[in-house]
């Protein structure tokens, strides 16, 4: 899979600016500063399309990109931010919800985003079963596998196996470019299905 164009469209926050066409959308989803956004730079090998920083909660509207003129990534902003005010949090939760339960939407994949040395926080779960209830086609990723030991990482992905089930599990390191393959094969493979 070339990734022969990626660019930014917009960051669509309500109806009236959401991006609606047959372009198949995959959007990723997961708890503020995962690394949802170093995810998608490393897939579509761009080092700074979706900006990341190492401030939680940068990201904060559903930002379209582009990539081979056929697929949108969208980067939805994390939740889960503790720092962040009540009022901000409920802002960005509404918003998450807004896109990925849209009643004239539907992704053709969400991906689910969790942290390796975190393991799943409740509100992960949360989210992973409003996701299963609704249908969705989810993959999960465990991120930042780099900043765990194997034996730490094996004990963290038992605890994610008893919990995602069924779903395609792949470790990745958006940092040392680890399940990047993987991931491009799950993610566009999905799209050329049904294209
Ligand atoms: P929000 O937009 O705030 O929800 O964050 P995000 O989930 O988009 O995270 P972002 O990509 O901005 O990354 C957050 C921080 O984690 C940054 O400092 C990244 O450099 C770091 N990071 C992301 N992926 C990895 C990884 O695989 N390994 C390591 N070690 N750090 C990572
Ligand atoms: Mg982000």
């Amino acid at each position: 899979m070339n990734i022969t164009s990626a660019t930014f469209v917009r960051g669509c926050t309500h109806d009236t600016n959401l991006i609606q066409d047959n372009i198949p959308q995959i959007a990723f989803i997961g708890r503020s500063n995962v690394g949802k956004s170093s995810v998608i730079n490393s897939l579509v090998g761009r080092k700074a399309l979706a900006r990341s920083s190492s401030t939680p909660g940068f990201t904060k509207e559903a930002n379209f990109f582009l990539i081979n003129e056929n697929t949108y990534i969208v980067d939805l902003p994390g939740y889960g931010f503790a720092k962040g005010s009540k009022s901000d949090q409920e802002k960005i939760m509404r918003l998450i919800q807004w896109y990925v339960f849209h009643p004239d939407l539907e992704q053709k994949k969400i991906v689910l985003i969790l942290d390796a040395k975190v393991g799943p926080s409740p509100q992960d779960v949360e989210t992973l079963r409003q996701l299963e209830e609704a249908g969705k086609d989810i993959v999960i990723v465990v991120n930042k596998v780099d900043k765990v030991k194997q034996g730490e990482l094996n004990k963290t992905l038992k605890v994610i196996d008893s919990v995602v089930g069924g779903h395609t599990v792949i470790q990745y390191s958006a940092e040392k470019k680890i399940g990047v393959d993987k991931l491009r094969e799950v993610v566009f493979t999905t799209v050329n299905d049904i294209l």
